[in-house]
């Protein structure tokens, strides 16, 4: 195991029932997008709600490469950094491909500047892509659409050359499987394309409907219909936009499973009720209980453990609205506290339960299978994929040396690491860093008993 940094480990004394408050900002899985995005305007934009997290980071770092000046507001009263962004794309360019690949392997926003650099340059260059190893993440989806739209895609060594010898043109296309990034492909490319595009099988995460948002600011004319079907007429010019990033769900949901697996009681300020409806009839089904506060201005649900028995469950993660996969990990750390046997079928990513053989090590009871347990068939069963798992309990957990293999994965080992007795030392928490802004503080605020590096 190759040595980690003190600062890229965390050890963790468990036992402590996790209580207080933690703020969420902006969600992961849209404010990188509507960072691109703004590379389609012929203005500046201004994104409120940003969080200190390194995929903003990466995207900012891509950003400039391209010319597009990134700045942050100025700092809060109290000296807080600002999370609004400002974007100016008034001086795109061609970014060199050596600069592009500085980024290459980190994450897999960098396919979703291929639209708006078509656009705006008529040539995209791709490095080959980082993200969570959690199943094959092809980008045929990706790449069949930009060649629909006209443009011509030319496999390198270093990586992927889009080319658009012409105005890419509005056509219809279907995906195989509503893919997120597939739909997100579409609709920064069909805005500014000529005539109209229409498509279908399209994924409806709340985070695409606020990318929607955001270029209807700019000016791009989208609708959404019944049945997974998105209708764009492209425009010939966008302006900017001023836009409040929705909250986080996905770091919403993992704070309520920390509560739940420490027998503890959290309020996540900035968490908004109506993108988290089937994670928190889930959470009550489990038997935790929440309350949420409306006030306008500074939402919050309240998030705690109704001090019964814990009870198991039969899951499936599906797309939107179905259960979230991002919501997958941080339950199964909670499930293994229930009284009873729970089944989780896991039908987004062929390769997302391979984390649990070290919650088993932490004392777990958690089974593994290749086929399809507790719901419907799934693309992946009869295929060789561990995807179904069934969890036995409650189990006393205890203490044990974890290395993080993805975000999710990460933040799960943590609420483990808490829940359990003795001491963890947890490895690769910069792949926490990516998704959860100021974890390690926001815990300490919690009560945990958690310190950077390897501890005493
Ligand atoms: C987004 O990933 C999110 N990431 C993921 O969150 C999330 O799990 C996923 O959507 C599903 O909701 C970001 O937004 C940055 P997909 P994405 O395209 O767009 C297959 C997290 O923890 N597929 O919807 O990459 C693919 O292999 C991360 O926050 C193809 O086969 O997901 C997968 O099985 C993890 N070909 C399924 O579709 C394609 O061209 C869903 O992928 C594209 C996708």
């Amino acid at each position: 195991m190759e040595l980690s940094t003190a600062s890229d480990v965390l050890t963790v004394h468990g036992g402590t029932a996790l209580s207080g408050e933690v703020r969420v900002r902006g969600a992961k899985n849209l404010v990188p997008k509507a960072m691109v995005a703004a590379l389609l305007g012929h203005g500046t934009s201004v994104l409120h709600n940003v969080p200190q997290i390194s995929d903003v980071r990466i995207v900012t770092g891509l950003l400039e490469a391209h010319g597009v000046s990134v700045t942050r507001g100025a700092p809060g009263a109290d000296g807080e950094p600002s999370d609004t962004l400002i974007l100016d794309p008034a001086s795109v360019e061609q970014a060199s491909d050596t600069a592009v690949e500085a980024h290459a392997g980190t994450s897999r926003i960098p396919v979703l500047f291929c639209g708006p650099l078509l656009h705006r340059l008529g040539r995209a260059f791709i490095p080959d892509l980082g993200g969570c190893k959690i199943g094959d993440r092809p980008i045929d989806f990706h790449l069949d659409a930009l060649r629909a739209f006209g443009a011509v895609v030319e496999k390198r060594p270093e990586g992927l050359l889009i080319s658009a010898p012409e105005r890419l043109r509005g056509t219809q296309i279907r995906l195989p499987y509503p893919s997120v990034g597939a739909t997100e492909q579409v609709l920064l490319t069909a805005v500014l394309a000529e005539g109209v595009t229409e498509l279908s099988n399209a994924a409806t995460e709340p985070e695409i409907v606020d990318l929607i948002a955001v270029l209807q600011k700019m000016g791009a004319i989208i609708s959404v219909h019944n049945g997974r079907v998105i209708r764009i007429i492209g425009v010939d010019q966008l302006g900017g936009f001023t836009h409040r990033a929705i909250p986080d769900r996905l770091e919403t949901a993992s704070w309520a499973c920390a509560a739940l697996a420490t027998g503890g009681d959290i309020r996540v300020i900035g968490a908004a009720q109506g993108e988290m409806m089937t994670f928190l009839n889930v959470f009550r089904r489990i038997g935790g209980d929440f309350e949420v506060d409306d006030t306008p201005g500074e939402p919050s649900i309240r998030f705690w453990h109704s001090g019964g028995q814990m009870r198991a469950l039969a899951l499936e993660t599906d797309v939107y609205p179905g259960l979230s996969t991002d919501w997958q990990q941080p339950l199964v750390v909670a499930l293994t506290q229930a009284h009873g046997l729970s089944i989780i079928h896991e039908t987004v990513y062929e390769q997302r339960l391979g984390f649990t053989d070290a919650l088993n090590r932490m004392g777990a009871q958690i089974q593994l299978y290749r086929e399809c347990l507790g719901g419907s068939a799934c693309r992946f069963g009869q295929r060789n994929f561990m995807h179904s798992a069934v969890i036995s309990g409650p189990t006393k957990l205890h203490g044990a040396e974890l290395t993080i293999p993805d975000l999710r994965a990460g933040f799960s080992y943590l609420i483990a690491a808490l829940a359990a007795q003795g001491t963890s030392t947890v490895h690769g928490i910069s792949l926490i860093r990516r998704g959860y802004e100021d974890f390690e503080a926001k815990l300490s605020a919690l009560g945990a008993d958690v310190e950077l590096g390897l501890g005493a």
